[in-house]
């Protein structure tokens, strides 16, 4: 039996609607959608935090986040989940910082071995699509297999449950005839 875990990294606060605005929004648009898949998947949910906190405002995080990039910056995760080794099927969320995942997701990743695991990236951005997350994700992730993931209208997500949740359960299906 496979066991599932739908592990994310999502803005509270603030995010862009569809006109590139700066709208409020308690859950972050990666947040609403980790949800949907863990609906529609079960096993765990584990959303990853980072031990420094973020401007609350989107201008701010959005220089703070080209810095960090352009530093490489390894941003402290603030807390890891346990026993990771139990689960072969990760389904991996995050938003799209300048054309890639955000740095704490990086630290993260390189925190584990992550051989013979199976990683379904779903990305949410706000035109970008993937970018080169997925690329980034291969290089550290050794002796795993990513998926190719979904890109997600950060957005649109609120509106898309039904989508999410049939991609989701076709996950599943898919890595259970391999
Ligand atoms: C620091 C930062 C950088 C971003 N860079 C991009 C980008 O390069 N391309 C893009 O399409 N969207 C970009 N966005 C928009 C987010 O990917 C999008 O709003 C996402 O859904 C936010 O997810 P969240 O609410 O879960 O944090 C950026 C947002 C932030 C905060």
């Amino acid at each position: 039996m496979a066991k599932t875990i739908t592990i994310f990294f999502s803005i509270k606060g603030q995010t862009l609607s569809s006109d590139m605005k700066i709208v409020e929004q308690e859950k972050g648009n990666t947040a609403i959608a980790a949800e949907f898949i863990h609906n529609a998947v079960g096993g765990e949910l584990f959303e990853i935090e980072t031990a420094r906190v973020y401007s609350k405002d989107h201008m701010t995080i959005i220089n703070e986040a080209k810095q960090e990039l352009e530093a490489g910056t390894r941003v402290e995760v603030k807390k890891y989940p346990e026993n990771l080794e139990e689960y072969d099927t990760i389904f991996l969320g995050y938003p799209n910082w300048w054309n890639t995942m955000p740095m704490v997701m990086f630290t993260f990743l390189e925190h584990y071995d992550w051989s013979g695991k199976r990683i379904i990236p779903f990305c949410t951005n706000e035109g970008s699509g993937l970018g080169e997350s997925v690329r980034d994700i291969k290089k550290i992730v050794k002796g795993a297999d990513v998926k190719d993931g979904i890109s997600l209208t950060g957005s649109q997500v609120k509106n898309m449950e039904d989508k999410i949740l049939a991609w989701a359960k076709e996950q599943l299906q898919v890595t259970a005839n391999e």
